[in-house]
Protein backbone atom coordinates (compact mmCIF):
# COMPACT_ATOMS: atom_id res chain seq x y z
CA UNK A 1 0.00 0.00 0.00
CA UNK A 2 1.33 3.18 -0.68
CA UNK A 3 -0.60 6.48 0.78
CA UNK A 4 0.67 10.39 0.48
CA UNK A 5 0.17 13.17 2.67
CA UNK A 6 1.59 17.06 2.89
CA UNK A 7 2.84 18.97 5.67
CA UNK A 8 5.01 22.10 5.38
CA UNK A 9 8.56 22.85 6.44
CA UNK A 10 10.71 26.23 6.94
CA UNK A 11 13.71 27.61 5.55
CA UNK A 12 14.00 31.01 7.52
CA UNK A 13 10.64 32.85 7.58
CA UNK A 14 9.79 30.97 4.32
CA UNK A 15 7.33 27.82 4.19
CA UNK A 16 8.06 25.02 1.61
CA UNK A 17 5.54 22.34 1.17
CA UNK A 18 6.57 18.53 2.18
CA UNK A 19 5.15 15.33 0.83
CA UNK A 20 5.09 12.38 2.87
CA UNK A 21 5.02 9.20 0.49
CA UNK A 22 4.33 6.10 3.03
CA UNK A 23 4.87 2.51 1.75
CA UNK A 24 3.52 -0.31 3.61
CA UNK A 25 4.03 -4.40 3.11
CA UNK A 26 3.83 -6.86 5.11
CA UNK A 27 6.93 -8.14 6.31
CA UNK A 28 9.32 -8.36 9.18
CA UNK A 29 8.42 -5.15 11.02
CA UNK A 30 11.06 -2.29 10.47
CA UNK A 31 10.87 1.34 9.86
CA UNK A 32 12.73 3.51 7.04
CA UNK A 33 12.57 6.90 7.10
CA UNK A 34 14.13 8.56 3.63
CA UNK A 35 14.49 12.27 2.59
CA UNK A 36 16.91 14.44 4.98
CA UNK A 37 15.20 13.63 7.98
CA UNK A 38 16.99 15.42 10.96
CA UNK A 39 17.04 15.29 14.62
CA UNK A 40 13.78 14.95 16.10
CA UNK A 41 12.35 13.60 12.98
CA UNK A 42 14.28 10.37 12.97
CA UNK A 43 12.77 10.04 16.30
CA UNK A 44 9.17 10.69 16.00
CA UNK A 45 8.52 6.76 14.87
CA UNK A 46 8.40 6.15 18.77
CA UNK A 47 5.96 8.95 19.32
CA UNK A 48 4.05 7.93 16.47
CA UNK A 49 3.86 3.96 17.60
CA UNK A 50 2.90 5.08 21.25
CA UNK A 51 0.33 7.63 19.93
CA UNK A 52 -2.06 5.82 17.41
CA UNK A 53 -2.02 2.64 20.01
CA UNK A 54 -3.03 5.05 23.31
CA UNK A 55 -5.59 6.32 20.71
CA UNK A 56 -7.29 2.95 20.11
CA UNK A 57 -5.80 1.72 16.43
CA UNK A 58 -3.83 -0.80 15.54
CA UNK A 59 -0.28 -0.05 14.96
CA UNK A 60 0.16 -1.91 11.51
CA UNK A 61 2.85 -4.49 11.39
CA UNK A 62 5.60 -5.02 8.55
CA UNK A 63 7.96 -2.88 6.91
CA UNK A 64 6.96 0.76 6.43
CA UNK A 65 8.99 3.18 4.42
CA UNK A 66 8.49 6.58 4.48
CA UNK A 67 9.81 9.12 2.12
CA UNK A 68 9.73 13.16 3.00
CA UNK A 69 9.88 15.40 -0.68
CA UNK A 70 11.61 17.18 -2.17
CA UNK A 71 14.45 15.18 -0.25
CA UNK A 72 16.78 18.17 -0.89
CA UNK A 73 15.75 20.63 1.87
CA UNK A 74 16.22 19.89 5.44
CA UNK A 75 13.43 18.78 7.94
CA UNK A 76 13.73 19.07 11.37
CA UNK A 77 11.49 19.50 14.12
CA UNK A 78 8.91 17.50 15.59
CA UNK A 79 5.71 19.29 13.51
CA UNK A 80 6.02 16.00 10.96
CA UNK A 81 4.94 13.44 13.92
CA UNK A 82 0.87 13.74 13.30
CA UNK A 83 1.18 13.68 9.11
CA UNK A 84 3.74 10.72 9.30
CA UNK A 85 1.40 8.85 11.60
CA UNK A 86 -1.66 9.91 9.29
CA UNK A 87 0.50 8.90 6.11
CA UNK A 88 0.41 5.31 7.89
CA UNK A 89 -2.94 5.22 9.44
CA UNK A 90 -4.09 5.89 5.61
CA UNK A 91 -1.96 2.94 4.12
CA UNK A 92 -3.63 0.68 6.57
CA UNK A 93 -7.15 2.87 5.20
CA UNK A 94 -7.81 4.17 8.75
CA UNK A 95 -7.98 7.23 6.68
CA UNK A 96 -10.03 7.51 3.22
CA UNK A 97 -7.24 8.84 0.96
CA UNK A 98 -8.84 10.79 -1.40
CA UNK A 99 -9.64 13.69 0.82
CA UNK A 100 -5.74 13.69 1.99
CA UNK A 101 -4.81 15.77 -0.96
CA UNK A 102 -6.52 18.85 -0.14
CA UNK A 103 -4.56 18.92 3.29
CA UNK A 104 -1.41 20.42 4.83
CA UNK A 105 -0.79 18.36 8.27
CA UNK A 106 1.21 19.99 11.28
CA UNK A 107 1.53 18.72 14.82
CA UNK A 108 3.50 16.83 17.51
CA UNK A 109 2.54 13.81 19.18
CA UNK A 110 2.57 13.08 22.66
CA UNK A 111 2.74 9.17 23.74
CA UNK A 112 -0.93 9.44 25.05
CA UNK A 113 -1.74 10.64 21.40
CA UNK A 114 -2.61 14.61 22.35
CA UNK A 115 -1.07 17.33 19.92
CA UNK A 116 1.53 18.85 20.78
CA UNK A 117 1.93 22.90 19.36
CA UNK A 118 4.70 23.73 16.86
CA UNK A 119 6.82 26.41 15.87
CA UNK A 120 5.93 28.31 12.21
CA UNK A 121 2.65 27.90 12.29
CA UNK A 122 2.13 31.62 10.93
CA UNK A 123 4.69 31.91 8.26
CA UNK A 124 3.15 28.62 6.98
CA UNK A 125 -0.40 29.67 6.72
CA UNK A 126 1.14 32.31 4.81
CA UNK A 127 2.28 30.25 2.52
CA UNK A 128 -0.27 28.20 1.76
CA UNK A 129 -1.54 29.95 -1.47
CA UNK A 130 1.47 27.90 -3.17
CA UNK A 131 0.40 25.05 -2.01
CA UNK A 132 -2.89 24.97 -3.52
CA UNK A 133 -4.45 23.24 -0.54
CA UNK A 134 -7.81 23.98 0.97
CA UNK A 135 -7.44 23.34 4.44
CA UNK A 136 -4.58 23.20 7.32
CA UNK A 137 -4.78 21.08 10.32
CA UNK A 138 -2.59 22.27 12.94
CA UNK A 139 -2.25 21.84 17.04
CA UNK A 140 -5.51 23.62 18.81
CA UNK A 141 -2.75 26.22 20.22
CA UNK A 142 -1.66 27.01 17.22
CA UNK A 143 -5.08 27.57 15.60
CA UNK A 144 -5.82 31.36 16.22
CA UNK A 145 -1.83 32.27 14.75
CA UNK A 146 -3.13 30.10 11.79
CA UNK A 147 -5.91 31.24 11.15
CA UNK A 148 -4.99 34.85 10.94
CA UNK A 149 -3.73 34.92 7.30
CA UNK A 150 -7.22 33.75 5.92
CA UNK A 151 -5.47 31.38 3.76
CA UNK A 152 -6.97 28.19 4.63
CA UNK A 153 -9.87 26.32 6.30
CA UNK A 154 -8.14 26.07 9.81
CA UNK A 155 -8.70 22.92 11.95
CA UNK A 156 -7.01 23.04 15.70
CA UNK A 157 -6.93 19.55 16.71
CA UNK A 158 -6.14 18.12 20.64
CA UNK A 159 -5.23 14.79 20.00
CA UNK A 160 -4.24 11.99 16.51
CA UNK A 161 -7.94 10.67 16.74
CA UNK A 162 -9.78 14.35 16.22
CA UNK A 163 -7.64 14.54 12.90
CA UNK A 164 -8.01 11.42 11.88
CA UNK A 165 -12.33 12.44 12.57
CA UNK A 166 -11.37 15.51 10.25
CA UNK A 167 -9.23 13.97 7.38
CA UNK A 168 -12.18 11.63 7.20
CA UNK A 169 -14.90 14.28 6.79
CA UNK A 170 -16.31 12.85 10.28
CA UNK A 171 -15.97 15.75 12.58
CA UNK A 172 -17.46 17.76 15.35
CA UNK A 173 -15.08 20.25 15.03
CA UNK A 174 -16.18 24.07 13.22
CA UNK A 175 -13.48 25.39 11.01
CA UNK A 176 -11.05 28.26 13.73
CA UNK A 177 -11.88 31.79 12.13
CA UNK A 178 -10.34 35.12 13.45
CA UNK A 179 -11.32 38.72 12.96
CA UNK A 180 -7.82 40.02 12.55
CA UNK A 181 -8.72 44.17 13.10
CA UNK A 182 -10.59 43.04 16.29
CA UNK A 183 -7.61 40.43 17.15
CA UNK A 184 -5.28 43.30 16.23
CA UNK A 185 -6.89 46.56 18.09
CA UNK A 186 -7.80 43.76 21.66
CA UNK A 187 -3.85 42.86 21.59
CA UNK A 188 -2.63 46.59 21.21
CA UNK A 189 -2.22 47.32 24.75
CA UNK A 190 0.94 48.30 26.25
CA UNK A 191 1.71 47.00 29.81
CA UNK A 192 3.89 50.02 31.08
CA UNK A 193 3.28 53.61 30.60
CA UNK A 194 5.50 56.74 30.46
CA UNK A 195 3.29 58.24 32.84
CA UNK A 196 4.64 56.24 35.51
CA UNK A 197 7.99 58.29 35.31
CA UNK A 198 8.57 60.85 37.68
CA UNK A 199 10.65 63.95 36.45
CA UNK A 200 13.40 62.92 34.52
CA UNK A 201 11.74 65.67 32.03
CA UNK A 202 14.70 65.53 29.35
CA UNK A 203 15.18 62.16 29.51
CA UNK A 204 12.05 61.67 28.19
CA UNK A 205 12.22 64.59 25.78
CA UNK A 206 15.79 62.96 24.32
CA UNK A 207 13.24 59.27 24.25
CA UNK A 208 10.48 61.12 22.53
CA UNK A 209 13.32 62.61 20.02
CA UNK A 210 14.73 59.40 19.68
CA UNK A 211 11.36 57.68 18.71
CA UNK A 212 10.40 60.34 16.44
CA UNK A 213 13.31 59.76 14.07
CA UNK A 214 13.78 56.41 14.45
CA UNK A 215 17.77 56.92 16.31
CA UNK A 216 19.68 54.66 18.02
CA UNK A 217 20.25 55.97 21.66
CA UNK A 218 22.39 55.59 24.90
CA UNK A 219 21.21 56.08 28.31
CA UNK A 220 24.22 57.20 30.93
CA UNK A 221 23.14 57.05 34.51
CA UNK A 222 24.33 55.86 38.34
CA UNK A 223 21.93 52.59 39.53
CA UNK A 224 18.63 52.88 40.30
CA UNK A 225 18.03 56.65 37.86
CA UNK A 226 15.06 54.97 36.01
CA UNK A 227 16.99 53.69 32.79
CA UNK A 228 15.27 50.29 32.42
CA UNK A 229 12.17 51.84 33.44
CA UNK A 230 12.54 54.85 31.01
CA UNK A 231 14.03 51.60 28.37
CA UNK A 232 10.53 49.30 29.21
CA UNK A 233 8.12 52.24 28.48
CA UNK A 234 9.99 52.76 25.16
CA UNK A 235 7.85 50.65 22.38
CA UNK A 236 4.92 52.74 24.11
CA UNK A 237 5.95 56.14 22.22
CA UNK A 238 6.85 54.11 18.95
CA UNK A 239 4.31 54.61 16.05
CA UNK A 240 1.84 52.31 16.25
CA UNK A 241 2.50 49.28 14.09
CA UNK A 242 1.32 48.92 11.12
CA UNK A 243 -1.03 44.85 10.62
CA UNK A 244 1.91 44.62 7.85
CA UNK A 245 4.70 44.64 10.90
CA UNK A 246 2.89 43.00 13.25
CA UNK A 247 2.72 39.97 11.02
CA UNK A 248 6.10 40.08 10.55
CA UNK A 249 6.95 40.41 14.04
CA UNK A 250 4.71 37.62 15.04
CA UNK A 251 5.69 35.21 12.33
CA UNK A 252 9.54 35.51 13.94
CA UNK A 253 8.34 34.74 17.29
CA UNK A 254 6.32 31.97 15.44
CA UNK A 255 9.41 30.45 14.33
CA UNK A 256 10.84 30.68 17.69
CA UNK A 257 8.23 29.05 19.41
CA UNK A 258 7.38 31.96 21.74
CA UNK A 259 3.78 33.22 20.71
CA UNK A 260 1.91 32.43 23.54
CA UNK A 261 -0.42 30.31 21.95
CA UNK A 262 -3.51 32.09 23.48
CA UNK A 263 -2.65 35.45 21.21
CA UNK A 264 -1.92 34.96 18.36
CA UNK A 265 -0.80 38.21 16.72
CA UNK A 266 1.49 40.37 18.42
CA UNK A 267 -0.07 44.04 18.20
CA UNK A 268 2.59 45.78 20.12
CA UNK A 269 6.08 46.58 19.21
CA UNK A 270 8.20 43.84 20.76
CA UNK A 271 10.82 44.73 23.46
CA UNK A 272 13.78 42.59 23.99
CA UNK A 273 16.67 42.72 26.76
CA UNK A 274 18.91 40.02 26.47
CA UNK A 275 21.00 39.95 29.51
CA UNK A 276 25.22 40.87 29.05
CA UNK A 277 26.08 37.61 29.15
CA UNK A 278 24.31 36.59 25.55
CA UNK A 279 26.41 34.95 23.24
CA UNK A 280 26.89 36.02 19.74
CA UNK A 281 24.92 33.29 18.17
CA UNK A 282 21.71 33.54 20.87
CA UNK A 283 21.81 37.30 19.76
CA UNK A 284 22.13 37.06 16.41
CA UNK A 285 20.19 34.00 15.56
CA UNK A 286 22.30 30.42 15.24
CA UNK A 287 22.09 26.82 15.89
CA UNK A 288 22.84 23.83 13.92
CA UNK A 289 19.69 24.83 11.94
CA UNK A 290 19.40 28.52 12.45
CA UNK A 291 17.02 29.81 14.55
CA UNK A 292 15.82 33.83 15.32
CA UNK A 293 18.36 35.73 18.02
CA UNK A 294 17.06 38.49 19.74
CA UNK A 295 17.93 41.17 17.08
CA UNK A 296 15.14 39.49 15.19
CA UNK A 297 13.00 39.32 17.78
CA UNK A 298 12.81 42.90 18.30
CA UNK A 299 12.13 43.10 14.92
CA UNK A 300 9.84 46.65 14.23
CA UNK A 301 10.49 47.09 17.85
CA UNK A 302 13.07 47.67 20.83
CA UNK A 303 16.69 45.96 21.68
CA UNK A 304 17.71 46.87 25.05
CA UNK A 305 21.27 46.22 25.99
CA UNK A 306 21.45 47.05 29.81
CA UNK A 307 25.05 47.25 31.21
CA UNK A 308 26.26 48.33 27.75
CA UNK A 309 29.79 48.00 28.39
CA UNK A 310 29.46 44.68 30.11
CA UNK A 311 28.70 43.22 27.22
CA UNK A 312 31.19 40.86 24.92
CA UNK A 313 32.95 42.93 22.49
CA UNK A 314 32.44 40.12 19.89
CA UNK A 315 29.20 39.98 20.79
CA UNK A 316 28.70 43.66 19.86
CA UNK A 317 30.60 43.27 16.86
CA UNK A 318 28.24 40.70 15.45
CA UNK A 319 25.17 43.60 16.28
CA UNK A 320 26.86 45.62 13.23
CA UNK A 321 25.27 44.17 10.58
CA UNK A 322 21.82 43.84 11.58
CA UNK A 323 21.91 47.69 12.74
CA UNK A 324 23.28 48.91 9.10
CA UNK A 325 20.92 46.46 6.96
CA UNK A 326 17.59 45.97 8.82
CA UNK A 327 18.71 41.80 8.39
CA UNK A 328 21.13 39.59 9.54
CA UNK A 329 22.32 36.64 7.37
CA UNK A 330 23.01 33.37 9.74
CA UNK A 331 25.86 30.75 7.90
CA UNK A 332 26.11 27.23 8.94
CA UNK A 333 27.77 24.38 7.46
CA UNK A 334 24.42 23.49 6.41
CA UNK A 335 23.06 26.27 5.51
CA UNK A 336 22.67 29.94 5.20
CA UNK A 337 19.57 31.85 6.38
CA UNK A 338 18.18 35.55 6.57
CA UNK A 339 16.33 36.94 9.30
CA UNK A 340 15.02 40.56 9.35
CA UNK A 341 16.38 42.51 12.07
CA UNK A 342 14.78 46.08 12.09
CA UNK A 343 15.21 47.44 15.54
CA UNK A 344 15.79 50.42 17.21
CA UNK A 345 18.42 49.92 19.90
CA UNK A 346 18.87 51.69 23.63
CA UNK A 347 21.23 50.73 25.55
CA UNK A 348 22.22 51.74 29.12
CA UNK A 349 25.34 52.02 30.99
CA UNK A 350 26.64 53.07 34.36
CA UNK A 351 29.02 56.33 33.78
CA UNK A 352 31.96 53.95 35.74
CA UNK A 353 32.49 50.75 37.05
CA UNK A 354 30.48 51.76 40.48
CA UNK A 355 28.05 53.44 38.71
CA UNK A 356 28.32 57.08 40.89
CA UNK A 357 30.98 58.83 38.58
CA UNK A 358 27.94 61.77 37.81
CA UNK A 359 26.07 61.40 40.87
CA UNK A 360 26.46 64.16 43.27
CA UNK A 361 25.07 61.83 46.14
CA UNK A 362 27.45 58.96 46.22
CA UNK A 363 31.21 58.86 46.20
CA UNK A 364 33.05 57.38 43.19
CA UNK A 365 35.67 55.26 44.14
CA UNK A 366 37.35 54.43 40.79
CA UNK A 367 40.26 55.31 39.12
CA UNK A 368 40.57 57.73 36.28
CA UNK A 369 42.00 54.53 34.21
CA UNK A 370 39.31 52.23 35.25
CA UNK A 371 36.31 54.95 34.17
CA UNK A 372 38.74 54.99 30.36
CA UNK A 373 39.03 51.51 30.64
CA UNK A 374 35.40 50.96 31.12
CA UNK A 375 33.69 53.07 28.67
CA UNK A 376 36.68 52.26 25.82
CA UNK A 377 34.77 48.71 25.53
CA UNK A 378 32.63 49.70 23.47
CA UNK A 379 33.53 50.16 19.84
CA UNK A 380 33.81 53.48 17.68
CA UNK A 381 31.84 51.72 14.75
CA UNK A 382 28.95 50.67 16.98
CA UNK A 383 28.75 54.07 18.83
CA UNK A 384 28.94 55.37 14.89
CA UNK A 385 25.14 54.10 15.02
CA UNK A 386 24.02 55.49 18.18
CA UNK A 387 22.78 59.57 17.37
CA UNK A 388 21.69 60.06 20.82
CA UNK A 389 23.04 59.86 24.57
CA UNK A 390 21.49 61.45 27.18
CA UNK A 391 22.64 61.25 31.12
CA UNK A 392 20.32 60.03 33.35
CA UNK A 393 20.66 61.66 37.08
CA UNK A 394 19.41 60.20 39.91
CA UNK A 395 15.71 61.27 40.32
CA UNK A 396 15.37 63.68 42.91
CA UNK A 397 13.33 63.12 45.94
CA UNK A 398 11.01 65.93 45.48
CA UNK A 399 10.18 64.21 42.26
CA UNK A 400 9.66 60.99 43.17
CA UNK A 401 7.16 62.27 45.94
CA UNK A 402 5.33 64.24 43.45
CA UNK A 403 1.99 62.29 43.68
CA UNK A 404 1.03 63.90 40.02
CA UNK A 405 1.66 61.52 36.80
CA UNK A 406 3.56 62.29 33.77
CA UNK A 407 2.44 62.74 29.96
CA UNK A 408 1.10 59.58 29.02
CA UNK A 409 2.85 57.75 25.96
CA UNK A 410 -0.46 57.71 24.06
CA UNK A 411 0.21 61.85 23.75
CA UNK A 412 3.67 61.58 23.46
CA UNK A 413 3.00 58.76 20.84
CA UNK A 414 0.60 61.02 18.74
CA UNK A 415 3.44 63.89 18.69
CA UNK A 416 5.72 60.97 17.69
CA UNK A 417 3.41 59.41 14.55
CA UNK A 418 3.09 63.33 13.30
CA UNK A 419 7.08 63.81 13.26
CA UNK A 420 6.95 60.37 11.02
CA UNK A 421 4.67 61.53 8.34
CA UNK A 422 6.63 64.21 7.74
CA UNK A 423 9.50 61.83 7.48
CA UNK A 424 7.11 59.37 5.30
CA UNK A 425 6.55 62.22 2.78
CA UNK A 426 9.96 63.25 2.71
CA UNK A 427 11.37 60.36 2.04
CA UNK A 428 8.56 58.87 -0.45
CA UNK A 429 11.06 58.33 -3.37
CA UNK A 430 13.54 56.27 -1.03
CA UNK A 431 13.10 52.62 -0.95
CA UNK A 432 15.32 51.95 2.21
CA UNK A 433 14.76 55.25 4.08
CA UNK A 434 11.44 55.96 6.31
CA UNK A 435 12.71 57.83 8.63
CA UNK A 436 15.54 60.82 9.62
CA UNK A 437 18.18 58.37 11.04
CA UNK A 438 18.79 55.96 8.45
CA UNK A 439 19.38 59.20 5.99
CA UNK A 440 22.70 58.39 4.20
CA UNK A 441 25.54 61.50 3.95
CA UNK A 442 23.86 62.51 0.42
CA UNK A 443 20.46 63.08 1.98
CA UNK A 444 21.47 64.67 5.18
CA UNK A 445 22.98 67.56 2.58
CA UNK A 446 19.81 67.37 0.87
CA UNK A 447 17.33 67.27 3.62
CA UNK A 448 19.01 68.62 6.75
CA UNK A 449 21.17 71.81 5.30
CA UNK A 450 22.23 74.30 7.77
CA UNK A 451 22.33 78.07 7.47
CA UNK A 452 25.22 80.24 8.47
CA UNK A 453 24.11 80.94 11.75
CA UNK A 454 23.62 76.95 12.51
CA UNK A 455 26.94 76.31 10.98
CA UNK A 456 28.04 78.71 13.34
CA UNK A 457 26.87 77.16 16.39
CA UNK A 458 27.91 73.82 15.62
CA UNK A 459 31.51 75.16 14.94
CA UNK A 460 32.05 76.74 18.28
CA UNK A 461 30.42 73.91 19.84
CA UNK A 462 32.84 71.49 18.12
CA UNK A 463 35.68 73.53 19.53
CA UNK A 464 34.10 73.80 23.37
CA UNK A 465 33.16 70.25 23.38
CA UNK A 466 35.90 68.84 21.28
CA UNK A 467 33.39 67.47 18.98
CA UNK A 468 34.93 64.81 16.27
CA UNK A 469 33.78 65.43 12.57
CA UNK A 470 31.82 62.11 13.06
CA UNK A 471 29.34 64.19 15.67
CA UNK A 472 28.25 66.76 13.17
CA UNK A 473 26.24 64.23 10.56
CA UNK A 474 24.53 62.86 13.99
CA UNK A 475 23.95 66.46 15.16
CA UNK A 476 22.04 67.22 11.75
CA UNK A 477 20.48 64.44 11.53
CA UNK A 478 18.67 64.64 14.85
CA UNK A 479 18.23 68.53 14.63
CA UNK A 480 15.89 67.66 11.25
CA UNK A 481 13.93 65.44 13.97
CA UNK A 482 13.82 68.03 16.58
CA UNK A 483 12.36 70.32 13.54
CA UNK A 484 9.80 67.74 12.67
CA UNK A 485 8.73 67.57 16.33
CA UNK A 486 8.46 71.34 15.91
CA UNK A 487 6.62 71.23 12.88
CA UNK A 488 9.20 73.45 11.20
CA UNK A 489 10.05 73.74 7.42
CA UNK A 490 13.52 74.39 8.45
CA UNK A 491 16.38 73.96 11.01
CA UNK A 492 16.81 76.54 13.07
CA UNK A 493 19.77 77.45 15.46
CA UNK A 494 17.75 76.34 19.19
CA UNK A 495 17.30 73.19 17.15
CA UNK A 496 20.89 72.72 16.60
CA UNK A 497 22.04 73.47 20.46
CA UNK A 498 19.53 71.01 21.24
CA UNK A 499 20.95 68.34 19.48
CA UNK A 500 24.15 69.35 20.51
CA UNK A 501 23.58 68.51 24.40
CA UNK A 502 22.90 64.92 22.82
CA UNK A 503 26.72 64.08 22.04
CA UNK A 504 27.76 63.56 26.02
CA UNK A 505 29.95 60.59 25.40
CA UNK A 506 31.69 62.18 22.39
CA UNK A 507 33.37 64.35 25.16
CA UNK A 508 34.62 61.39 27.53
CA UNK A 509 34.96 58.96 24.43
CA UNK A 510 37.96 59.05 22.74
CA UNK A 511 37.72 56.77 18.91
N1 LIG B 1 11.79 58.67 37.54
C1 LIG B 1 11.26 57.70 38.26
N2 LIG B 1 9.94 57.71 38.56
C2 LIG B 1 9.40 56.71 39.29
N3 LIG B 1 10.10 55.68 39.77
C3 LIG B 1 11.41 55.61 39.53
C4 LIG B 1 12.06 56.62 38.75
N4 LIG B 1 13.36 56.29 38.65
C5 LIG B 1 13.52 55.14 39.33
N5 LIG B 1 12.36 54.73 39.85
C6 LIG B 1 12.16 53.52 40.67
O1 LIG B 1 13.42 52.94 40.91
C7 LIG B 1 13.47 51.61 40.43
C8 LIG B 1 14.84 51.34 39.86
O2 LIG B 1 14.96 51.95 38.61
P1 LIG B 1 15.65 51.23 37.37
O3 LIG B 1 15.81 49.79 37.64
O4 LIG B 1 14.95 51.61 36.16
O5 LIG B 1 17.08 51.93 37.47
P2 LIG B 1 18.33 51.73 36.54
O6 LIG B 1 18.79 53.08 36.16
O7 LIG B 1 18.00 50.80 35.46
O8 LIG B 1 19.38 51.12 37.53
P3 LIG B 1 20.61 50.12 37.24
O9 LIG B 1 21.75 50.96 36.73
O10 LIG B 1 20.91 49.55 38.60
O11 LIG B 1 20.16 49.11 36.26
C9 LIG B 1 12.35 51.52 39.42
O12 LIG B 1 11.82 50.24 39.34
C10 LIG B 1 11.34 52.49 39.95
O13 LIG B 1 10.51 51.88 40.88
MG1 LIG C 1 18.73 48.88 35.00
ZN1 LIG D 1 32.87 54.97 39.86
Amino acid sequence: MLSKVYSAGLEGVHAFEITIETHHIPSTPRHIMVGLAEGAVKESFSRIVSAVKSSGYAFPGGKITQNLAPADLRKEGSSFDLPLAAGILACDRVIHSERLKDFIILGELALDGHVRSIRGALPIAMGMPDFHKSDIIVPKENAIEAAIPGTARVWGVHTLREAIDVLNGDTDLTPVTVNVETLFQKNRHYPFDFSEVKGQEHVKRALEIAAAGGHNVIMIGPPGSGKSMLAKRFPSILPDPTLDEALETTKIHSIAGLLPGHCGLLATRPFRSPHHTISDSALVGGGRYPKPGEVSLAHNGVLFLDEFPEFKKNVLEVMRQPLEDGEVTISRALTSLTYPAKFMLVAAMNPCPCGYHTDPGHTCTCSEGQIQNYLGRISGPLMDRIDIHVDVPAVSFKDLQNKQNGESSEKIRKRVQQARQRQTLRFERFKDCHCNAHMTTRMIREFAPLDETCNLLLEQASLQLGLSARAFSRIQKVALTIADLAESETILPEHVSEAIQYRSLDKTLEF
